[in-house]
């Protein structure tokens, strides 16, 4: 699959990402550990914004650790109403000022806890009502990808999540495009290809640009994820269209994410 000219008009925005999403792993305490180990390693960047995103219990007391000239966090999730008898929910408004990002629309969260469009375009709207940056995933399955349908599964979940923003607040959005059969491979048969992320990247910036128009389209961050190590790293962060990584396994061993940060440092200069 070779990237549409089309979609190569598009130039590389000047900040790009590394988002670390730890899903449901760490206590508090490890994860108080190795923020610490990762603040000492870490300089600040101008034109690189690092993000760890631990569990719920973890945030609040880290909140108040994170050097934020070096790290950002985020939420993995967030339930879209402020207040109220959702038990067991923590809100956006409850996480206003404990994070800057939160991640949406994870595919983990499509698929094991049935989170609809209608939820994640609700929680959309909500991080960005309580100054939260979101971070919305979007990704097809194998067999999606195998019958051709990525377009379409693409299409409908940016615009399904996307479609209480407006053009004013689009700006605030960061796009990860997480192709599910990619997530968490060990096999390098089930890595996508930069040419094949290319190809999608290329898409959503082109789809978004229908929406919002091309100033604005090429504004909004585009991060890729699946199975993100330091060894493919650089490939992932040279894709014309993409301007960061949002690392699941990787991000958990620190070392590793620390090389995938050196090495986006490196794409960046
Ligand atoms: P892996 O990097 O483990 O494939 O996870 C990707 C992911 O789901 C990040 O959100």
């Amino acid at each position: 699959m070779s990237t549409p000219a089309r979609f190569l008009c598009y130039n590389k925005i000047m900040k790009s990402y590394i988002v670390g999403n730890w899903k449901m792993n760490f206590s508090v305490g490890e994860s108080s550990v190795y923020l610490h180990k990762l603040s000492q390693k870490l300089r600040a960047s101008r034109g690189l914004t690092v993000v760890v995103s631990p569990s719920f219990v973890a945030l609040q007391p880290l909140s108040l650790q994170i050097d934020r000239k070096k790290l950002r966090l985020a939420a993995q999730a967030g339930n879209p109403h402020d207040f109220g008898a959702y038990t067991g929910a923590v809100s956006y408004t409850q996480l206003r000022g404990i994070v800057d990002y939160g991640i949406i629309g994870h595919s983990e969260r499509r698929q094991l806890f049935h989170e609809s469009d209608k939820d994640i375009r609700a929680s959309v709207a909500a991080a960005l009502r309580n100054q939260i940056t979101p971070i919305l995933c979007v990704g097809e399955t194998e067999t999606e990808h195998t019958f051709g349908e990525t377009e379409d599964v693409i299409r409908d979940q940016l615009l399904g999540g996307l479609s209480e923003v407006s053009t004013e607040d689009i700006s605030k959005v960061i796009i990860a495009y997480e192709p599910i059969w990619a997530i968490s491979t060990t096999t390098d048969a089930h890595l996508a290809s930069p040419d094949e992320i290319g190809d999608v990247a290329g898409f959503i910036r082109h789809t978004l640009k229908d929406t919002y128009g091309a100033a604005t389209a090429k504004e909004i961050p585009l991060l890729y994820g699946g199975s993100v190590n330091p060894s493919n790293a650089g490939g992932y962060l040279t894709i014309p269209e993409i301007n960061g990584l949002l690392v699941g396994g990787a991000s958990l061993i620190a070392d590793q994410f620390i090389d995938i940060i050196e090495i986006a440092k490196k794409v960046q200069d």
